[in-house]
């Protein structure tokens, strides 16, 4: 995919959370990384990709398609991508494949036969078969984390958007999902994703995006980003996180 931003920001009162960000990635970016510190806009920018916020100024497009402005045209960009945030956001009262199938009736207007067919295919290329009929709290954080990533992608997402998709696992089950992740890479699948792990970033990513004060720092192909990264604070931060 081709990616191409103008003047793109959003303030939350006085914090500069995405703060007047140009860039152009060509195609053909399949898989693109966002990195960089704490605070540095990378949920913010994922928001705004996803269509999920508005931008108080500048533009997104996508494939050369722009991001809508308008809230009719935002809901038909949102169907078309799939979401995975770092707290699962499973529905609690609802069995593993109900959290699959519902949103895919209810968001996506499929018949119940088909989603149900389609939520125990997806389940089951993610092996997690067995645990269709449990609930959030019956799964551990990398199964909910899972059936989350299930959930995100049955409806075959023109773009999957993953926000930090293993922070809150420990460090076994960041591998399982990291590797079904990775699976989804390689099967063609275009990701945009947010995220701490800097092996994942580099081995998967073909473009990163070092994010900083709501600023792009630094922009290019994973390795240019990790082996011979430009900017002080790009060293510097990389220093610091690749030390362990
Ligand atoms: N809904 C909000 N209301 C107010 N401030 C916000 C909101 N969302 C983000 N911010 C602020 O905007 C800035 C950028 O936040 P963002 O969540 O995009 O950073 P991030 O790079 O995702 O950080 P992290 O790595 O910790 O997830 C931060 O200073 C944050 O406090
Ligand atoms: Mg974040």
């Amino acid at each position: 995919m081709s990616i191409e931003i103008q003047g793109l920001t959003k303030h939350y009162g006085a914090t500069r959370a995405v703060d007047g960000i140009d860039l152009v990635l060509d195609d053909p970016v399949k898989v693109l990384a966002l990195i960089g510190p704490s605070g540095g806009g990378k949920s913010t920018l994922l928001r705004l990709l996803g269509g999920l916020e508005r931008p108080d100024a500048g533009s997104i497009r996508i494939d050369g398609t722009e991001v809508p402005h308008d809230e009719e045209t935002l809901r038909v960009w949102r169907r078309r991508n799939g979401f995975l945030f770092q707290s699962f956001n499973l529905f609690p009262h609802l069995t593993a494949l109900e959290n699959i199938v519902l949103p895919l009736v209810e968001v996506h207007g499929w018949k119940r036969g088909e989603a149900g067919e389609r939520a125990r295919d997806v389940v089951a290329r993610f092996g997690m078969s067995a645990h269709l009929e449990k609930h959030p709290a019956q799964l551990s954080g990398g199964q909910q984390q899972r059936i989350a990533l299930a959930r995100a992608m049955a409806h075959e997402p023109a773009l999957l958007l993953l926000d930090e998709p293993t922070s809150a696992l420990d460090p076994e089950m960041k591998a399982e999902v990291l590797d079904l992740i990775e699976e989804l890479c390689q099967g063609g699948q275009r990701i945009i994703l947010s995220t701490h792990e800097m092996g994942f970033a580099r081995g998967s990513a073909d473009a990163v995006v070092f994010l900083g004060g709501g600023k792009v720092v630094e922009s290019g192909s994973a390795t240019d980003l990790f082996d011979h990264p430009q900017s002080a604070t790009v060293k510097t931060f990389l220093g610091k996180v690749m030390k362990w």
